[in-house]
């Protein structure tokens, strides 16, 4: 299942003690169903505020954000969300409880809830941690725990906000690979933030490239190159190189 995501003049200010303070501007972006899209801006350009709208965590200031033409409504089980840090596991909660959460509260009935479980830590390489809990794996183990949950109830479309940004580059490595074999068997539409033009480059069918503060669509980049990709060739070199200089433009 997959759907396409609508962003239709939206502005986005949050309050502070100087009046409103624009994070994002006059953004018009519309990512097809199935799209890898890759939004890429420096440190505080209002990535994570659009993801935020996204996600339905925020409402717009003005303009519309909408998923398969609806509003987003909080709460909708049509996204699968993935942040930064280590600390979005609960805890308390085993890896393959914390797979089965979403499942649990859409009422999925225990035997299906275990087998889609099994299912997905299959995918990200993980039955064998199942019965863990999230303090006993590494980082990396961590955050393919938390693209299983994001991914255990089917979403048709994937959030995903600098998910490897804390990993060490060899972990992240692994990751993006796994991410991208994920993305090709899912066919997803997912909107991915990141800083790094690389990481972007490997990964993104399209790469958006947004202004600094505050936050405008300032390129629209293709990124048809073959899969899997190799970042060592002159093909990807090159366009890792245009959307660094879109960067610092
Ligand atoms: N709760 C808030 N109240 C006021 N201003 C905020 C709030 N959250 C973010 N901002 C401001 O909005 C702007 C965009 O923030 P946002 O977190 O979306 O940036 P970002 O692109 O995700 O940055 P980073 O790459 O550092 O994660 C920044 O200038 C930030 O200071
Ligand atoms: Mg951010």
């Amino acid at each position: 299942m997959t759907k396409p995501i609508s962003l239709r003049g939206v502005s986005y200010a949050y309050p502070t003690h100087r009046g409103q303070m624009f994070a994002l501007q006059d953004v018009d972006l519309l990512i097809p169903a199935s799209q890898f899209c890759c939004v890429l801006g420096p440190s505080g350009c209002g990535k994570t505020t659009m993801m935020n709208l996204v996600a339905g965590f925020l409402q717009p200031t003005s303009g519309s954000v909408d998923i398969d033409g609806k509003p987003i409504r909080e709460g909708a089980g049509d996204r699968g969300v993935v942040f930064q840090d280590f600390s979005q596991l609960f805890p308390w909660r085993t890896i393959r409880g914390n797979v089965e959460f979403g499942l649990e509260i859409r009422g999925m009935d225990a035997a299906r809830r275990r087998e889609r479980a099994e299912e997905i830590l299959d995918l990200v390489g993980l039955s064998k941690f199942a019965q863990s809990h999230p303090h006993q794996l590494s980082g990396g183990m961590q955050q393919r725990a938390a693209i299983a949950r994001a991914l255990a109830y089917d979403p048709p479309v994937l959030l995903m906000d600098e998910p490897f940004a804390a990993l060490d580059a060899m972990t992240r490595d692994v990751m993006q690979n796994l991410l991208a074999e994920i993305w090709q068997k899912t066919r997803k539409t997912v909107l991915y933030i990141t800083h790094n033009a690389t990481e972007a480059a490997f990964l993104g069918q399209r790469v958006i490239v947004l202004s600094a503060h505050p936050g405008r669509i300032k390129r629209d980049f293709a990124v048809d190159l073959p899969r899997p990709r190799d970042p060592l060739s002159d093909a990807f070199v090159h366009k890792a190189r245009e959307i660094v200089a879109a960067l610092g433009e």
